[in-house]
């Protein structure tokens, strides 16, 4: 008689920065539970997150999403195998709560702890829709970071693109400001940019490089000086193709330097992660080039579900199950780390 594989249930937190989240994943695959408590409310006056406001956020809430996500998926501590949760980047205050919350329950019941670093878990939000047949590559595409990575396995990463400056999602964020938008920008700017034209023809930096770095520093302020010439001169711009013009910018470099490293590196699956992979330009732009790739060379794609786009925990739960596989586990002595870097995530592991 065959042994059935027993069930790996994780019980996942999130807390990086304004969303505080918890979620039970099965298998790495399945969503049993997924509670997100957003704060973009209280920071939206402000423009944009502030870190004490954000960390007095998730004190206020973990406990109880902690309990939601546990009755949500119809489950017990008895039944959690892995208790995961992001320890860096992101802000260090909010880290800290999640990190503190994690490590709380994990010493209280004996369940082992599993650390995940925040990109990995937004790549891994591909998981939780398809199977990743590796090598693959991402796209992650956030409010800080922007980078072409190769997934050599689930848990080995390599960055070989990166943003020189600004964040895709972060000039977003800066442009929709400048249009009066409330932060975060993103998702009205691309449905604005849907009934815009591209008229205004605005800066592609680096395209010609060899590399796959990018830059959006240039595009942002090509994009805010032309509005502030337009305001000097009593003109008023057409919202809609501004948005237009910003965004197809934007696309074209992404589109561009991915398509070219798809070409070199030959990766089985392309994933798209990050706040920005809800981008609707983006998606389809990605999703048409890669259509038209030869079939030798054409990657199998994944685009996470919208709602798993952005910060999340599920995605943490996803990620962790990869670390519980190859017994990455962490111990008592994780701390939150602001700056961590994707190719060394595994350093801070056991
Ligand atoms: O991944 P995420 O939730 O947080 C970080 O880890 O940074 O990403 C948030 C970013 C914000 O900058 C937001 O404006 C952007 O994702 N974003 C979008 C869209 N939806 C969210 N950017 C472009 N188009 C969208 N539809
Ligand atoms: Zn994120």
């Amino acid at each position: 008689m065959s042994k059935e594989k027993k069930d790996v249930r994780i019980l996942a937190f999130e807390s990086s920065c304004d969303e505080t989240s918890t979620a039970v994943i099965k298998n790495g695959r399945e969503i049993e539970s997924l509670v997100v408590a957003t704060q973009i409310k209280s920071h939206q006056r402000f423009g944009g997150v502030v870190p004490e406001v954000a960390s007095r956020h998730h004190i206020e809430v973990i406990t109880q999403i902690t309990k939601e996500a546990l009755e949500q998926a119809n489950t017990s501590w008895d039944d959690i195998d892995a208790i995961a949760v992001t320890y860096g980047p992101g802000l260090v205050g909010a880290l800290l709560i999640g990190v503190s919350a994690a490590k709380a329950a994990s010493m209280a019941t004996g369940i082992p702890l599993i650390g995940v670093d925040h990109i990995m878990g937004h790549i891994m939000a591909a998981q939780l829709k398809d199977e990743i047949e590796y090598p693959a590559m991402a796209l992650q595409v956030s409010g800080g970071h922007t980078e072409i990575v190769l997934l050599k396995d689930p848990t080995h990463f390599e960055i070989i693109g990166d943003t020189r400056d600004d964040a895709a999602g972060e000039a977003y964020d800066k442009i929709g400001r400048v249009l009066g938008v409330n932060y975060p920008a993103g998702k009205t700017i691309d449905e604005w940019a849907h009934k815009g034209k591209d008229t205004f023809n605005f800066p592609r930096a680096m395209m010609e490089d060899d590399d796959y770095d990018f830059s959006f520093s240039g595009l942002k302020s090509a994009f805010i000086n032309t509005c502030h010439h337009a305001d000097q001169i009593h003109q008023e711009l057409n919202k809609y193709d501004l948005a237009a013009s910003f965004q197809a910018a934007v696309i074209d470099v992404l589109a561009h330097k991915t398509l070219r490293a798809i070409k070199e590196y030959k990766p089985k699956t392309f994933i798209l992660g990050g706040g920005v992979a809800a981008n609707h330009g983006l998606r389809d732009r990605l999703n048409e080039e890669i259509e038209k790739l030869p079939a030798d060379i054409k990657p199998k794609v994944i685009l996470p579900d919208l709602k798993l786009c952005g910060d999340n925990a599920a995605m943490i739960g996803a990620a962790a199950y990869n670390l519980y596989n190859e017994g990455k586990f962490s111990d008592e002595h994780l701390n939150a780390d602001p700056s961590l870097e994707l190719p060394y995530a595994d350093r801070m592991l056991n």
